[in-house]
């Protein structure tokens, strides 16, 4: 497979909602390519359209116009069984709510995907308390989401999404819940997942002071990408704010 292509590719997506007889227009006609191996940041105000592209990128949302291509393959003409193929093995979520189940102890929650997906139970037990570990929550292995703090069950989402090793991680939202420090070290860890391992992230954030951790920020304003900044775009440490005007287009002409 030709790896110039990107791993995924939103070609010209919108998505309108009809509400009550009214169009809301949650996306409108964004292009963007999800490169192998990058970290990216979807930063906007609330209702700038952050989780419905992810819904989309993820193929639990369909566009109203305009493809997603996963590896070159148009979402659309997936099957059920190509769905469930790419959800199992390919791409991880991380919800806004982060969507554990409630019965399950946080080690369950995180060991039930590798289970549907037939890992072996050595393997499984591995992994599962390695991510566990890695997120923080290895002593809390035993408790139930209702037993945890927000802050909590988001790192044990975030620990079932990476536990998979998907090619792509989609995560809406994931340091919401997270006091700074927190924060950081999740995203410190998603750098990591994406140097060691080659993953791809896209993560939703409204903290400003983590978007110098990604490889890509993509800032969303009335459901378009209003501006681009990638790693080789220089901040004003002063004004860190200032990456997004004017946009990197306009910017490298300077
Ligand atoms: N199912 C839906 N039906 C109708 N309108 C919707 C639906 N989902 C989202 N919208 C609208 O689409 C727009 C974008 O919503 P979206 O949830 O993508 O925003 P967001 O950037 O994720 O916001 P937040 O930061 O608050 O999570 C909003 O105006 C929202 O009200
Ligand atoms: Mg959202």
């Amino acid at each position: 497979m030709a790896s110039s292509e990107p791993l995924i590719r939103a070609d010209h997506v919108s998505r309108t909602y009809d509400l009550a007889g009214e169009k809301v227009h949650a996306v409108r006609d964004i292009t963007l390519n999800i490169d192998r191996g990058v970290f990216i940041a979807l930063v906007g105000r609330s209702g700038s359209g952050k989780t419905t592209l992810l819904n989309l990128l993820a193929g639990l949302d369909s566009p109203t116009e305009g493809s997603v291509q996963f590896e070159g393959r148009d979402l659309s003409t997936f099957n059920e069984n190509d769905m469930v193929e790419l959800r199992r093995h390919r791409l991880g979520f991380v919800f806004q709510s982060f969507g554990l189940l409630p019965l399950l102890s946080a080690y369950e929650n995180v060991e039930l995907p590798l289970r549907i997906s037939g890992v072996g139970a050595g393997e499984r037990s591995r992994r599962t308390k390695e991510v566990l570990e890695i997120v923080g929550l290895l002593r809390r292995s035993s408790h139930r989401p209702y037993e945890l703090s927000g802050g909590e069950q988001q790192r044990v989402a975030i620990a079932r999404a990476i536990a998979m090793r998907p090619s792509l991680i989609l995560a809406d939202e994931p340091t919401g819940e997270l006091d700074s420090t927190n924060a950081q070290s999740i995203f410190g860890l998603f750098q990591q997942m994406v140097h060691d391992e080659g993953m791809s992230i896209v993560a939703t954030t409204h903290d400003q002071t983590l978007l110098d951790m990604a490889d890509e920020v993509h800032k969303m304003h009335d459901g378009k990408i209003e501006s681009t900044w990638t790693a080789a775009t220089e901040i004003d440490p002063d004004n860190p704010n200032a990456i997004f005007m004017p946009p990197v287009s306009a910017k490298s002409a300077g």
